[in-house]
């Protein structure tokens, strides 16, 4: 892969995927500077990249990408000339309880930062998205690039809405800019309120392991490394104008992920507790990642089952990381949201 250079806006960089993008960037492009615009909102969380805090090579702003003039001024004060784009209020569950912030944050604010990255003249605008855009799928097939967006929830509508202003920019203004797609991630620093990090806190506390509906709903895992490697491709040799699905294959019924959990924690399969489905649950999601395989020659590395032996211990190693989460605000939603419910 070619190497990168010149000044990376990483906005959203205290998050899961994007801060692990940071600490990608800073090991394997030292020829790249970062800078970071994140609002730090429940899910940021600066000790996720407490280990690079005083690197020279990279900066940390906090703001709103909401806040257009800030946006501005950073693009021209750091001298910024590529983008990638991760802010966003991510979680399904969320937007049902209220889907105001998501709205905001992932339409406003990406409208925000796409209207200063046209005035700067940025060189590239990666935006960072998700396999949701494309709503369910049934027992077989896969989602391709040109797939019908048929969002379901409150959240993929807003990256939906996200999406199409990106396209809109592209076409309108010629702005150079790129959509990713990626399945759900799993891998460190990942907020416990996803399922795989929850599962895994619940797990090591011997708590109930919350199972929507039947269960049987499938994802896709991709390791958050592996989707690393895949942005900086594409920011590196992606094509204006395209969009390139992220995917690993490694399809998953959540009840099997679960009692893999408990297998690895060796805790008893007696935790798993069917609980209230989610309303307008997407049954399965998979995508076909062909084209990035065959333009850009990446592919996944990390085998689903590995991965997830490898992150349940760097939860198990990270506790007081999650310790920390869980004693916050957290407490408010996991009570509001799972409070006392059986199926
Ligand atoms: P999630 O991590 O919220 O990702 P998404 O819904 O965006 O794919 O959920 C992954 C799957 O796990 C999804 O089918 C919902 C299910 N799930 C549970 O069964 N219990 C839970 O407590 C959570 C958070 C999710």
């Amino acid at each position: 892969m070619s190497d990168l250079s010149g000044t990376i806006l990483v906005t959203g960089g205290m998050g899961f995927i994007g801060s692990n993008f940071v600490r990608y960037l800073l090991r394997e492009h030292p020829a790249a500077r970062i800078v970071n615009l994140d609002k730090v909102t429940y899910a940021g969380n600066p000790r996720n990249l407490a280990d690079v805090a005083d690197d020279s090579r990279y900066v940390f702003v906090r703001a709103d990408v909401c806040d257009a003039h800030t946006v501005a001024e950073v693009l021209a004060a750091q001298r910024v000339d590529q983008i990638v784009h991760f802010a966003a209020e991510t979680h399904v569950d969320r937007s049902i309880l209220e889907a105001g912030d998501f709205i905001r944050t992932n339409v406003e604010g990406t409208r925000v930062v796409l209207e200063a990255a046209r005035k700067a003249g940025v060189r590239r605008f990666l935006h960072v998205s998700t396999d949701e855009v494309y709503g369910s799928l049934g027992a077989s097939g896969a989602f391709t690039e040109i797939s019908p967006l048929q969002p379901n929830s409150p959240y993929a509508a807003s990256k939906t809405g996200a999406d199409v202003l990106v396209r809109a920019y592209h076409v309108t203004y010629g702005l150079p800019a790129i959509i990713t797609r990626t399945c759900n991630n799993y891998g460190p620093y990942q907020f416990p309120e996803k399922f795989i990090p929850l599962m895994i806190v619940n797990a090591l506390r011997g708590e109930p392991l919350p199972i929507y509906g039947d269960g049987l709903y499938v994802r896709e895992w991709l390791h958050a490394e592996d989707h690393c490697r895949a942005l900086a491709t594409v920011l590196a040799a992606g094509r204006s104008g395209e969009v390139y699905n992220i995917g690993s294959g490694e399809e998953r019924v959540n009840l099997d992920v679960a009692r893999e959990i408990l297998r690895l924690t060796g805790q008893p399969e007696t935790l798993l507790t069917h609980v209230k489905d989610r309303p307008g649950h997407d049954r399965r999601y998979a995508l076909d990642h062909a084209k990035i395989r065959r333009e850009l020659g990446w592919k996944p590395e990390i085998s689903f089952a590995p991965g997830l032996r490898q992150v349940v211990e760097w939860y198990r190693q990270h506790d007081i990381w999650w310790r920390e989460i869980l004693s916050g605000e957290y407490r408010n939603y996991y009570q509001a949201h799972y409070g006392g419910q059986r199926d």
